[in-house]
């Protein structure tokens, strides 16, 4: 009967996929909004969508009660449909035109004294936003955060406040996929006439030792009344628990009628508990401003302990140990749900990552998401947190450089003052691959972003990406940050060490391997197209400027104060198909790569085989793991290469139970085809990997590892025989009832074995009940235009991907998938409320 169910809605599901599932088109939704002390307030629920230009959507009388209902984040290019006329670059998806957005709320007679703001996370792109028709103001990047003031231009009572937000991306204004619409979050910021700015806490911690912690605040603190105001300012610190820990109150401080002044507090705390890696400790700052002894604002900022330092001789200290940078550089979408932020589609993503180990992230290009930074603080990894892809000169027609002079100045200031009490945070970049590089005054530019970085947070260094490494050194750019970055240039990093006695540099960008997960072909190819539009997953296939990991791995070992690497890039994302779009811009010739397959993860977040080779190199959790897969049916006899990627001292590979040899690791090295920017005779000898060359037999391929001549892991791969069911496994069991949070199930077609299928593409239909929706499905695979907002999804490498989303509800959510000739599956995930994060971290405060 499910079955039956399951598979007309898959009929439906084709034809009219609800976009606009909360709320159907009718009567406005006019929310009321209790104003009940808290600071901040979602305004994520209740907005409505229309798609194209709407005239007059700015007055508050307008009609838009025909237009959708969405929830925010929203990304409305992401429901596509692909197309082969648009852009590849940007994932053929339509990121461009118009869009407009409007919100109807009420306030409260009680709520008159107060002062509101909104703010915004990001808005993809050339936002303009207005309440009740009063235009609030505009912000074209659509990476920026950004807040109006709403006040003077609010009602209160029965009248209903209309806020309205115009979007206009534009075409051909990104190098990859950037989404279209509110896809971040959006906040409503409630507090009393004298108040602490929006970001305005700074906290630095200029003297660390075991024993104590100097903690300094510098806090802006606004008075929007008429009068002067005599203020006085209260510090806490709360440690994880919520208990405060130290505490300091400021002296009376006089601010004049409708300014803002900057008020300094010090506090003192023993014995610091450090924000590190491993142990990524958080303290919570609680500024409460007084007047006449009455709190009359309050306002929360998280924050670490620790000590950077980046030293010539030892590389990158975190708290005075020596850490190379195990980096990877994400870009902001998130696979099936594109650029709509969502809180544990980011933690997953870290996660996948740190389990590589992984301990650093750069934005590339551009700022991240709050929540990026949130995760990557909770999570101990560090971050380079990147402003821009482009200054004036521009790379695409559309880009940033049309905005450049009016906004290049409040974009980053703002930017760094929204992120900079992040503990996460090692180091600022004013831009990747800047074409300014080659100017002979580029420089100059690089020096006034340097100069606002410096002024804003003194602590921190800058950096670049520099790919154009002698012209930006000649041209004196690279001069003017504080650590140079280098893509792509590991055969330089001793000749530019020596050059340059004073610098510190890193691999801002390295490899951009490409690969298909699960894909192989024979022989092993180099750099080459395939008409099936995938790579050969044996991690040898790179661009022309690019190479293999093991290129890399080899330069930073031989360079230990080379600060480490920021593998380009962690995921696979949308757009930039590298090698599968042409370049002369004949968009179809291609079609339908339209994702990336530069990830060490792909799309829907499956490693891919060269996530064990980084976790090889970067992790000592014992691991080993074999590649290809074991079904060559046809290739009997025949020498199939596998290798063997793993941390431990030697692998032992076994066929059906024969040993077919030891091999210690870096004993043997294997030669490997690359481009001649690494090698002119185009071959390098990696001692990263172990290989051998196995005559194919159809059964069990394993490998065991041994250190210290114990088996210390093992893997094995077997021949898998016809698909015969398909089984689900969700990455969580239970999760909250919030409407927001996710549940991501692993969908893999297996033969009667339980062995997993390795072409499998079978066509599954997945039917979700109860508490919890759909939110998207995928397959990782980079060349296929099946859309990500469905109910049904064919396997690709005989895995697929279903997002479960909770409801605002508690209770169970049945999952089931079926698939012709395949045994169903059925899973169930359980839906719980959860405290709101704000009453525990300030229970103790009252
Ligand atoms: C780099 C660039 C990245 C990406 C990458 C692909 O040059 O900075 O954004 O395009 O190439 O290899």
């Amino acid at each position: 009967m499910i079955r039956a169910m399951v598979r007309r809605t898959g009929i439906v599901a084709l034809l009219i996929f609800p976009f606009f599932a909360a709320i159907p088109p009718g009567k406005p939704p006019v929310v009321a909004l209790t104003i009940s002390g808290e600071r901040r307030i979602s305004l994520d629920e209740g907005w409505r969508f229309y798609k194209g230009d709407a005239k007059g959507a700015e007055n508050t009388e307008f009609d838009d009660s025909q237009w959708g209902a969405v929830r925010l984040p929203h990304d409305w290019a992401i429901e596509g449909p692909f197309d082969p006329k648009l852009n590849p670059h940007t994932g053929a998806l339509p990121i461009s035109g118009t869009g407009w957005y409007r919100k109807s709320f009420l306030l409260p007679e009680s709520a008159r004294a107060r002062f509101f703001t909104v703010v915004f996370d990001g808005a993809m792109s050339n936002a303009t936003a207005w309440l009740n028709g009063q235009e609030l103001g505009r912000r074209p990047y659509g990476y920026a955060s950004f807040a109006f003031d709403l006040t003077p231009h609010l009602h209160f009572g029965s009248e209903a406040n209309v806020l309205s937000v115009r979007l206009a991306p534009e075409e051909h204004s990104s190098r990859w996929y950037p989404g279209a619409g509110i896809y971040r979050n959006v906040w409503l910021d409630v507090t009393g006439p004298v108040h602490v700015a929006e970001w305005g806490t700074y906290i630095t911690t200029p003297d660390v030792s075991d024993e104590k912690a100097t903690v300094t605040v510098k806090t802006e603190v606004r008075n929007r009344t008429n009068k002067a105001a005599q203020v006085v300012l209260r510090a806490s610190v709360l440690d994880e628990s919520g208990m405060p820990v130290t505490k300091a109150n400021s002296e009376v401080t006089a601010i004049s009628a409708t300014g803002s002044r900057t008020i300094n507090t010090n506090l003192s705390l023993s014995r610091p508990q450090r924000w590190d890696m491993e142990h990524p400790y958080l303290y919570m700052l609680v500024t409460e401003v007084l007047d006449k002894n009455r709190v009359v604002d309050r306002y929360t900022t998280p924050f670490g302990i620790r000590t950077v330092a980046f030293d010539r001789e030892k590389g990158f200290l975190l708290n005075g140990k020596r850490r190379k940078l195990h980096g990877v550089c994400l870009h902001h979408d998130l696979g099936a749900l594109g650029a709509a932020v969502n809180r544990r589609a980011t933690e997953r993503q870290l996660e996948i990552m740190k389990a590589a180990g992984v301990n650093a992230v750069r934005t590339s290009h551009n700022p991240p998401s709050p929540e990026l930074l949130e995760f990557c603080d909770r999570l101990g990894m560090v971050v380079m947190d990147e402003a821009f892809d482009m200054w004036r000169i521009p790379k695409v027609p559309n880009g940033y450089s049309k905005y450049y002079d009016e906004w290049s100045a409040r974009d980053v200031r703002d930017m760094i003052r929204r992120d900079r009490n992040h503990p996460s945070i090692i180091m600022w970049s004013i831009g990747n691959e800047i074409p300014e590089q080659k100017t002979a005054d580029g420089w100059k530019e690089a020096k006034r972003l340097t100069g606002f970085f410096h002024e804003e947070d003194p602590t921190r260094p800058t950096t670049s990406a520099f790919n154009e490494w002698d012209d930006a050194i000649r041209n004196h750019m690279a001069d003017q940050v504080d650590v140079p970055g280098f893509n792509y240039k590991p055969m330089r990093y001793e000749q530019i060490m020596q050059e340059h006695p004073g610098w510190v540099i890193f691999g801002s960008e390295t490899s951009s391997c490409v690969s298909s997960r699960g894909v192989y072909h024979l022989p092993i190819e180099k750099y080459e197209k395939d008409p099936s539009r995938q790579l050969s997953s044996y991690d040898i296939i790179a661009p022309p400027w690019a190479y293999c990991p093991d290129v890399e791995f080899t330069y930073q070992d031989k360079f230990p104060n080379v600060l480490g690497e920021f593998v380009w890039t962690g995921f696979d994302y949308i757009g930039e198909p590298t090698p599968y779009f042409d370049w002369q811009g004949n968009n179809d010739h291609d079609w339908p790569a339209r994702s990336s397959y530069f990830g060490m993860v792909d799309l829907a977040g499956f490693p891919k085989d060269r996530y064990y080779l980084y976790q090889s190199q970067w992790t000592s959790k014992p691991m080993v793991h074999i590649l290809p897969h074991w079904n060559w049916q046809g290739h009997e006899g025949q020498n199939i290469p596998v290798m063997a990627y793993t941390n431990a001292e030697a692998v032992e590979l076994f066929l059906n139970g024969k040993s077919l040899g030891k091999k210690e690791r870096f004993s043997e090295p294997v030669d490997i085809p690359v481009g001649p920017n690494v090698s002119p005779d185009k071959n390098f000898y990696t001692k990263y990997r172990l290989l051998w060359q196995v005559p194919y037999e159809p059964g069990t391929l394993k490998a065991i590892a041994y250190s210290g001549g114990k088996e210390v892991a093992a893997e094995e791969t077997h021949t898998a025989g016809a698909p015969a069911k398909i089984v689900l496994t969700p990455d969580r069991n239970v999760i909250h009832a919030d409407g927001d949070d996710l549940s991501f199930v692993t969908v893999r077609i297996e033969d009667k074995d339980g062995n997993l299928c390795p072409s499998a593409d079978n066509l599954v239909h997945f039917g979700v009940t109860g508490a919890g929706e759909i939110q998207a499905v995928d397959n990782g695979n980079a060349a296929t235009v099946e859309p990500f907002h469905a109910d049904h999804r064919t396997a690709f490498s005989g895995l697929a991907l279903l997002i479960v989303r909770s409801q605002n509800r508690s209770g169970k959510i049945q999952v089931v998938a079926t698939s012709d000739g395949l045994s169903q599956s059925e899973v169930e995930i359980r839906t719980t409320p959860i405290a709101s994060h704000n009453e525990t971290e300030l229970a103790h405060l009252k």
